[in-house]
């Protein structure tokens, strides 16, 4: 699938109200820098659709985009930042909770996970929260272009060893970088899949 038109839509701190949910949707969450808005841009091919900032805690709302007229995209605030406070981290943490609970057309999140780092706890734990409220999602491994391909490949088989600790089956891995568009086809042709049920 290409995406043809993004525009943005709402910005709001309430999954209550979010656009009326006619579309198929999916959303892009992980730690705070780990590239979410970053990777929106790279799927849309446009560069200033989402705020990008090398200070971790740049989104702190629910960001919905249309895309092609028939499915919403949504950047969501990070979580692990420690500089945000205590007070406001617990607020956007309750903030995406609501919304992955409850937004009723969500069909799939992207969880981003660093791919230079090892496995970490506040990851782990979001992802069993996912399992438990029965929350589809697909894991991709940013920012690989800072990786040697050897490197990139020897933390993916870590990461899954890691995981088959807490799973049973392993979620589907996708690599990807926002600098080389690596893993675009895939994320893209993922929710082209869904999209056509
Ligand atoms: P918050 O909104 O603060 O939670 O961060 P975010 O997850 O949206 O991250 P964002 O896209 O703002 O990117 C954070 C920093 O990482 C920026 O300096 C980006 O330029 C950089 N970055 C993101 N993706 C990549 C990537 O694939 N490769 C490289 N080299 N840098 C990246
Ligand atoms: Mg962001």
């Amino acid at each position: 699938m290409e995406i043809k038109t993004a525009t943005f839509l709402i910005s709001q701190v309430d999954y209550r109200k979010c656009p009326t949910p006619v579309y198929p949707e999916y959303a892009f969450i992980g730690r705070s820098n780990v590239g979410k808005s970053s990777l929106i841009n790279m799927l849309t091919g446009n560069s200033k659709l989402a705020k990008i900032s090398s200070t971790p805690g740049k989104t702190q709302t629910i960001n919905h985009f249309m895309i092609n007229d028939n499915w919403y995209l949504v950047d969501l605030p990070g979580y692990g930042y420690a500089r945000v406070s205590k007070k406001d981290r617990t607020r956007f943490m309750g903030m995406n909770y609501n919304y992955l609970e409850f937004r009723e057309n969500l069909q799939c999140v992207f969880v981003l996970i660093d791919s230079r780092h090892e496995a970490q706890k506040n990851d782990l734990d979001f992802l069993a929260w996912l399992g438990k409220k029965g929350v589809p999602f697909v894991i991709v491994f940013t920012k690989t272009d800072k990786l040697g391909s050897g490197e990139a490949n020897k933390n993916l088989t870590k990461y899954k060893k890691k995981l088959l600790t807490q799973w049973e089956q392993l979620p589907q891995i996708i690599l990807s970088s926002a600098e080389t568009g690596r893993g675009k086809d895939e994320i893209l042709n993922l929710i082209e899949e869904v999209n056509a049920g």
